[in-house]
């Protein structure tokens, strides 16, 4: 009997190509939206996958899914790892899949090797992490960690106009198997493996991040409202112009929040103008603000300006101005511990590592207000993801599963 669990490279890599196949679409991405036939389907392969090798299948109500294989002592809190098995419309094959598959590979690995772990642990497929096809995303590790009700978005449409409540009970009664528990059960930590979808490790040739935080997002919405009017005819002292409100309000926050701090982050991603016709003034125009900081105090300071700017803008034109709240994640700071266990696991096996901040919010931001958690980053292609373009080599594949499993190792023993 072996007494060194190894990574099976060639199993990880095929597992990782059988799961990009679900939802696969002809760009070379994925389209396995959250509680959808194909993020079902890519499901059911893993639960199928996990009762031939005898590890058991559970779900919780807000159907985040569970493989466990069972410790030695059962009266020790498992060991939880993962990530997410859901994608966006337009998705690459390793966002979220990467650190649920390397989390299976790792329970496969102990399997292999005969190695009886003191702690059980558990491998999670968090649902809806994506938010694309109903939001929030995070539902699932939201819900885990007692931040949020699955009841609360039981009549939750998704974009195609399914409702949440329906599609929630067809993806748990898809695992008629799967034994059903209480959400947010207790752990003893957790540890998510994910590509970064950035450009750092990449850049400095360096395999593995040690994410020791997350920076915090907030997510606004701005409407102005003016007065629709005739394009050709209304002269500029006539116009309560809500497009003239918000060019000058988002030129002005473009202008300032970057340039001013290397570490903010300010994106407007989405805007909309009522009726949208060629010659006409808009009546309401909307945009969406996603602000990022590391740090609370400053994050909310942004806050402030981008809502005087608007604010201004608004008066200025003649407008009404309304903004609402739409996302308040503060910054996560990761457990010291479980990022000391990963670093470990990186020096045991030469593995060159870097501490760093995630720019993006994952799952272990909110399981990590239950229980102790950190995050390994493998390198993505140009920084590349939420596109179907995203890539991870087999290198770095299989370099991620070996942190991974090297920190398990570690994190299981009582
Ligand atoms: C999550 O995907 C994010 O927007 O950070
Ligand atoms: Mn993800
Ligand atoms: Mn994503
Ligand atoms: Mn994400």
């Amino acid at each position: 009997m072996k007494t060194t669990p190894e990574v099976n490279a060639a199993r990880l890599l095929k597992s990782v190509a059988d799961f990009a196949a679900i939802g696969a679409t002809p760009a070379g991405g994925v389209n396995r939206q959250a509680l959808s036939v194909e993020d079902r389907a890519a499901r059911r392969l893993l639960a199928e996958r996990a009762l031939a090798r005898g590890f058991a299948v559970l779900q919780d109500e807000a159907a985040n899914l569970f493989i466990r294989r069972e410790g030695r002592d059962a009266a020790l809190a498992p060991l939880l790892i993962g990530s997410h098995l859901d994608s966006q419309p337009t998705g690459g094959r390793f966002d979220g899949a990467l650190g649920t598959l390397t989390a299976f590979e790792a329970l496969e690995a102990l399997a292999d090797a005969g190695i009886e772990t003191d702690r059980a642990i558990e491998v999670v497929a968090f649902t809806n992490e994506e938010g694309s096809r109903f939001s929030p995303g995070c539902m699932g590790s939201m819900a885990f960690a007692g931040v949020a009700n699955v009841a609360d978005w039981r009549s939750a449409r998704a974009t195609d106009g399914a409702l949440l409540s329906d599609e929630l009970a067809a993806t748990l009664n898809d695992l008629p198997k799967a034994e059903i528990r209480p959400v947010g059960h207790t752990i003893s930590a957790f540890v998510e493996l994910h590509i970064e979808q950035g450009p750092v490790l990449e850049r400095e040739g360096v395999p593995i991040g040690i994410v020791t935080a997350v920076q915090g997002t907030k997510w606004l919405e701005v409407a102005f409202s003016g007065e629709a009017a005739h394009a050709g005819t209304t002269p500029l002292e006539f116009r309560k112009d809500p497009m003239a409100a918000a060019a000058a309000a988002i030129a002005r926050i473009q202008g300032d929040v970057m340039p001013s701090d290397p570490d903010a982050r300010l994106t407007v991603g989405r805007i909309a103008a009522e009726p949208g016709s060629i010659n006409v003034i808009p009546g309401r125009v909307s945009f969406t603000v996603d602000i990022r900081h590391p740090d609370a105090t400053i994050l909310a300071a942004i806050e402030r300006r981008v809502r005087d700017e608007c604010q201004a803008a608004g008066e200025r034109l003649g407008c009404k101005t309304v903004i609402e709240q739409r996302v308040d994640m503060p910054p996560g700071r990761f457990s010291p511990h479980v990022a000391q266990a990963i670093e470990d696991a990186c020096a045991a096996q030469d593995i060159a590592c870097r501490p760093m901040i995630s720019g993006a919010f994952h799952d272990a931001l909110f399981v990590n207000r239950i229980a102790p958690s950190a995050m390994i980053f493998v390198p993505c292609r140009n920084g590349v993801s939420h596109n179907e373009a995203e890539f991870v080599s087999d290198d770095h594949i299989i370099i991620g599963a070996r942190a991974l499993l090297g920190a398990v190792v570690k994190l299981s023993s009582g």
